[in-house]
């Protein structure tokens, strides 16, 4: 049995509650949260009658000495929740986005090596069964190598809380999963950016709810984004909308169900190559998928065997990279490089 204590128990706290009841051997030893109340909301919800409840995750780790700490808090507590968990000992397994700011994030990576205890970051969408066929189809060549990505994020929440009043909200809060997605899929290594952010006149959000950003990921890849946290109408899906164009066709994913690709063939048609339509392959069993239960099931996999996960800050810190470069270019004006070293 591994004890664990989750710490933040807001909204993201119910999924990862519900993927918990679904992975035999983990029990919640404690719940935590500076509201007390939405501590014991949970533990009731979820029939956690044994579980301690506290406001001070120091104070809850030092009673129930479990072996991993969840956290769910919001970003801008993620640094303490970090080190008060490598100082219990723990493996520490967080929300994302692993840090609020590149200082954090390299405290937070730099104490996880420095304990010798598994970080991993729930960077989620990495877990889609659809990123997961992009990637391999990509890598089996059938179009070529990736040249130019391209997504877009058109979706218009109305959370209320923090992120109505945190900076960059939209690069720092949500376009993680984007950069990352994006990485992942076309195995770039992100070199440099230029960006944008502004504030559009119907935004209810304090700051950063939208942006553009060009995305330099080596080997002569560029990567676009576009996102808006406040365009209402035509909504993209939260995978958001994509296009990849490669040396010999091109595939087009909609974020949803609809991923299609086409292969050029060795005929021109007057100006134009012809195209024809390629089969991407169906999810291979070896790919890991669903969500938070997925990345939780692997976190604790990781544990068992010794190993390092997927999502592992060391490697995660890379995509985070790619927003603290597009947050800085923004406010600069410049292009900002993307050290291939962060993390390291
Ligand atoms: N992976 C995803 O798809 C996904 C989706 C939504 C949110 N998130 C992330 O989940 C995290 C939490 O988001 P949320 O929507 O649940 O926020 P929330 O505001 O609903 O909940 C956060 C909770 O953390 C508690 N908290 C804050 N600081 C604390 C501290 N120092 N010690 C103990 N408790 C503390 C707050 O009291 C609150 O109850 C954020 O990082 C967010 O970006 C991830």
């Amino acid at each position: 049995m591994m004890d664990v204590v989750l710490v933040g128990c807001g909204a993201m706290s119910k999924h990862w509650l519900d993927a918990v009841r679904q992975i035999d051997g983990l029990r919640i030893a404690g719940l935590v949260d500076l509201d007390a109340d939405r501590a014991r909301a949970r533990a009731r919800e979820y029939d956690l009658a044994s579980a301690v409840i506290g406001t001070s995750l120091d104070a809850v780790l030092d009673q129930t000495k479990p072996q991993a700490v969840f956290d769910v808090v919001v970003p801008a507590a993620r640094r303490e929740v970090a080190i008060s968990a490598f100082a219990h000992n723990c493996h520490l397994l967080t929300e994302k986005p692993l840090a609020d700011t590149p200082d954090n994030a390299r405290a937070i990576v730099g104490a996880a090596r420095s304990a010798g205890r598994i970080h991993a970051v729930v960077q989620n969408r990495r877990y889609v069964a659809n990123v997961r066929r992009i990637r391999r189809f990509l890598d089996s060549g059938a179009i070529g190598a990736a040249t130019s990505i391209h997504a877009d994020f058109f979706v218009a929440p109305h959370f209320g809380g923090f992120r109505e009043e945190m900076a960059h909200v939209l690069l720092l809060d949500m376009a993680i999963h984007t950069f990352d997605a994006a990485r992942y899929m076309v195995a770039g290594e992100p070199a440099g950016v230029y960006c944008q952010e502004w504030e559009p006149a119907n935004s209810w959000y304090r700051q950063g709810s939208s942006a553009s950003a060009v995305f330099d990921l080596g080997g002569g890849k560029r990567f676009t984004y576009a996102g808006s946290w406040c365009a209402a109408g035509f909504r993209t899906s939260w995978e958001s909308t994509w296009r990849i164009v490669a040396e010999r066709g091109s595939l087009v994913w909609d974020g949803e169900d609809g991923l299609k690709a086409e292969v050029v063939l060795p005929v021109r048609d007057g100006l134009f190559d012809q195209t024809q339509p390629i089969v991407v392959p169906p999810l291979d069993p070896a790919d890991r998928i669903g969500g938070h239960l997925g990345i939780i099931q692997d976190f604790v996999h990781a544990i068992e065997a010794g190993a390092e996960p997927e999502t592992r800050g060391a490697d995660n810190i890379r995509s985070l990279a790619m927003v603290f470069g597009a947050i800085e270019s923004a406010e600069t004006g410049r292009r900002v490089a993307i050290s291939a070293q962060e993390g390291q």
